[in-house]
């Protein structure tokens, strides 16, 4: 039996649920895999609990029902006010150990390099380390021990199928297109049923399918991280900055409060509905795209045909659709939920395995 030890940053939706997943998976792995992974360290914005022997399924189910609760791991038995995340790296040293970044911030790249120089593998479903400058995204992937799934299609494995159908075949990529937002997903088959865009928008923030302020959603970053990061694994070298971004509201609606923006969403209704009458005289529909060709990438608002793999798209799935050499009269289509915290948990154990079986 092979025991991997875990080391987990983030404890919100998606950590809790990866952390449900490795309990679930733990009988199945045990036979399948002579697999044991067992949690050594886990920190949350604030604090930690460290227990190098392991928690057991009880005590990480008591960190669980507290963070569902809105406490911080300090306030359970276990925890403690922490210091640094390298801190945490160094305490819980051990061989052959995996990190799981599955925070939302850029805070976490000196810990996952700290991790990666002891040898330990590393699975991010956070976009933003990845997303930095070009020399920061070489040094945490260069060794190979890095695997970052579900940074793109929430789990949905695109980045697997680049690697594996194109990458790895030596297959020129001529374009990559694809709708990579749950929520402009949403936001844009909803238009194309004839409903207004601040309706449209008000429904998604309600139902929690956006950031608190939905222009961190609208604003397309979000989707421009998600190309940068294809582009890259592709080996081309582009920053964030390289990449134009339309927003889908107008720059003077960017600045003032998330309730000014709110108020001011009607204003867009008729231009949007303008916008669906023109694509569909053409048999075309509205989609938020990422597209990479020929070493660059842009993420904007396009008119597709309705029959395109893209304009048949529904709801919040994810789908990349790879023109390359081989698949060059008709593209390689992936497509399956794009967002959700129990698929991109999945994306994230998947990772696990797999840096776990090197
Ligand atoms: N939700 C989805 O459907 C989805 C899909 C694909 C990818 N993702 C990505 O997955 C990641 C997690 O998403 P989420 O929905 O779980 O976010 P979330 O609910 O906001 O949870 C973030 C967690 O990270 C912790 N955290 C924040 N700063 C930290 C720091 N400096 N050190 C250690 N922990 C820190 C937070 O701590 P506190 O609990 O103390 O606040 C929280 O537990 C994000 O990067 C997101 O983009 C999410």
């Amino acid at each position: 039996m092979k025991t991997i030890p875990l080391i987990q940053f983030g404890l919100g939706g998606v950590g809790r649920a990866v952390v449900q997943r490795v309990l679930a998976s733990r009988d199945d792995f045990e036979w399948r895999y002579g697999l044991q992974l067992i949690y050594v360290a886990i920190s949350d914005s604030r604090s930690a609990a460290i227990e190098p022997d392991g928690f057991s399924h009880a005590q990480l189910l008591t960190m669980l029902e507290a963070k569902a609760a809105g406490q911080s791991l300090a306030d359970t038995e276990f925890g403690y006010a922490r210091g640094e995340l390298t801190d945490i790296i160094d305490v819980a040293g051990m061989d052959d150990a995996i990190v799981i970044d599955v925070t939302a911030t850029e805070e976490t790249t000196d810990a996952l390099l700290l991790a990666l120089r002891r040898g330990y593998g590393a699975a991010l479903a956070n976009k933003k380390p990845l997303a930095g400058p070009m020399e920061a995204f070489r040094a945490l992937t260069g060794s190979g021990r890095l695997r970052y799934e579900s940074t793109v299609g929430a789990g949905t494995p695109v980045i697997a199928m680049l690697r594996q159908a194109i990458i790895a075949s030596h297959d020129p990529v001529q374009r990559i297109e694809g709708c990579f937002s749950g929520t402009l997903g949403f936001l844009t088959t909803g238009l194309e049923e004839g409903r207004s865009f601040s309706e449209l928008v008000t429904e998604a923030r309600a139902l929690g399918f956006t950031e608190p302020d939905p222009r961190d959603d609208l604003g397309g970053m979000d989707v421009a991280r998600k190309a940068l990061i294809l582009a890259r694994t592709l080996g081309w070298p582009l920053e964030l900055t390289n990449i134009p971004v339309e927003p889908l509201f107008p720059p003077e609606l960017a600045e003032g409060s998330v309730d000014d923006f709110m108020a001011a969403l009607p204003q867009l209704d008729e231009d949007y509905r303008q916008k669906v009458a023109a694509a569909r005289a053409q048999d075309k529909t509205l989609r938020y795209v990422a597209t990479l060709a020929e070493g660059q990438a842009s993420v904007r608002l396009q008119e597709v045909p309705v029959a395109s793999a893209l304009g048949q798209l529904r709801g919040s799935d994810n789908l990349a659709a790879f023109h390359t050499e081989v698949y060059n009269q008709t593209p390689l289509v992936l497509q399956g939920r794009g967002a959700g915290v129990h698929g991109t948990a999945a994306g994230v154990l998947a990772d696990i395995v797999a840096l776990a079986d090197k």
